[in-house]
């Protein structure tokens, strides 16, 4: 597997990545347990990443998962691309959420997107490449310095999820960048959005394919439940990998400037760049008067339909308090859900209690968030917090933006 990122996780499947194509192969490892230094696992491989139409190609299915051919990858991204030329949308999905693309060239295009997901139209769009060659065209600066680390972060984290804001070219339409003299570029590395983007030859707009103010889709039957009979065409790629978006820099100014937590951390965009700042409206939420870098960051996003109360503090505390409140609501009639994790599942008495994931496995929690809440018709959401090391911080920003920054500290 050289060549290859290979993680373990706690199921003690081995998730191994390729970076270049973006294929995530999902594995079951033995002997299991905990290993240190080299080990001789015997591994049987089955792609957990494959595509189809939302009816899968007789054939192409295997129990529950879908097999990645190259028959069927090839014709679907195809007509996907027949569509974008001719001015319709696609959701497709991404290595970080579903996304809902037009041809972000084309101004009426980025007007579909807006009017599908019922978005603010001063609220841009990302546009997806699928090589370099596509991205100089997209900007337009004399400042060295900045295609310098564009250059630089491009070589490390794409294919992959990161997002850089830079200085747009002309031919881009105010209509794609929400008015703005910026464009936000991103090359996806998921196997399925690149076949789309290469055979396309556009840069893509695409936000997540969710209704405006509803949680980010990691999976096709969310699509579905948003957009379906809104768009031309929703392609199956299975669960995506990370589940929260990308993380967004800024380039256009003296110092880089983090727009947005996501699997890309602080610190490693630091290695590349060294100063980083951090933009103030990742930490608090800012007023109508003020305008934010990224404007998405106003908005209520990534919100479950209940309202929702973040509780910090020591564990034990947190359960104990979050119990009780949580008693008392119910006594009046409310429907209470909360949001445990692994470790303290049992430990909690409400209507709904939903375990994200382990503590031991960030990334497993960046993928659950607050999709099973909405099913489950709760009136009222307490959640644990979290760590805001690695993947934390941008599981920990999602939370306080659902949670309209309500925090309760124990
Ligand atoms: O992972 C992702 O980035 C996903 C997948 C589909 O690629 N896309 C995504 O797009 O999350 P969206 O539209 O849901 O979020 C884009 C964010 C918004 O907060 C927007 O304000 C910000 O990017 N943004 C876009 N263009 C910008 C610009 N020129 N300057 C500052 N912020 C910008
Ligand atoms: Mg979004």
């Amino acid at each position: 597997y050289k060549g290859y990122e290979f993680i373990i996780d706690e199921k003690y499947v081995a998730h191994i990545g390729d970076k270049a194509t973006g294929i995530r192969i999902l594995t079951s490892i033995e002997p299991k347990g905990w290993t240190q230094g080299p080990v001789t696992a015997t591994i049987t491989i089955k792609s957990n990443n494959g595509i189809s139409k939302v009816e899968p190609d007789e054939g192409s299915k295997n129990g529950n998962e879908y097999i990645i051919t190259k028959e069927n990858i090839e014709a679907t991204a195809k007509e996907a691309a027949d569509v974008w030329a001719q001015g319709g949308l696609v959701a497709f999905p991404t290595e970080t959420v579903y996304g809902l693309g037009g041809n972000g060239l084309n101004k009426e295009a980025s007007k579909k997107i807006y009017a599908a997901k019922g978005r603010p139209s001063d609220n841009p769009l990302i546009l997806h490449i699928a090589d370099m060659e596509q991205f100089y065209p997209l900007i337009k600066t004399d400042n060295a310095k900045i295609i310098a680390r564009a250059e630089a972060l491009a070589d490390v984290f794409w294919p992959g999820p990161l997002t850089m804001i830079l200085p747009k070219a002309d031919n881009i339409p105010y209509e794609t960048t929400g008015g703005l003299d910026t464009v936000a570029i991103r090359m996806p590395s998921h196997l399925v959005a690149r076949a789309l983007l290469q055979e396309c030859k556009m840069p893509i707009a695409a936000p997540s394919a969710n209704l405006s103010g509803r949680p980010s889709p990691t999976s096709a039957s969310h699509v579905i439940e948003d957009m379906n009979g809104r768009i031309e065409m929703i392609i199956d790629g299975g669960d995506v990998g990370i589940g929260v978006e990308s993380t967004i820099i800024d380039l256009t100014g003296e110092v880089p400037m983090l727009l947005r937590p996501g699997f890309v951390t602080p610190e490693m965009l630091q290695q590349v760049l060294g100063t980083v700042e951090t933009d103030a409206a990742v930490y608090r939420q800012v007023g109508k008067d003020v305008h934010p870098k990224a404007p998405g960051m106003k908005y209520r996003h990534y919100a479950p339909k209940a309202s929702m109360v973040l509780v910090e503090g020591a564990q034990d505390k947190v359960i104990t308090y979050i119990n009780e409140e949580a008693k008392k609501k119910r006594e009046q009639g409310l429907r209470i859900g909360i949001m445990a994790t692994d470790e303290s599942k049992e430990l909690y008495k409400a209507d709904v209690v939903i375990s994200v994931g382990s503590r031991i496995s960030m990334d497993s929690v960046a993928h659950n968030l607050f999709r099973d809440f909405d099913e489950e018709n709760v009136d009222f959401i307490y959640s644990e917090s979290f760590d805001t090391s690695g993947c934390g911080f941008a599981v920990m920003n999602r939370l306080l933006k659902a949670a309209g920054h309500q925090v309760v500290k124990l």
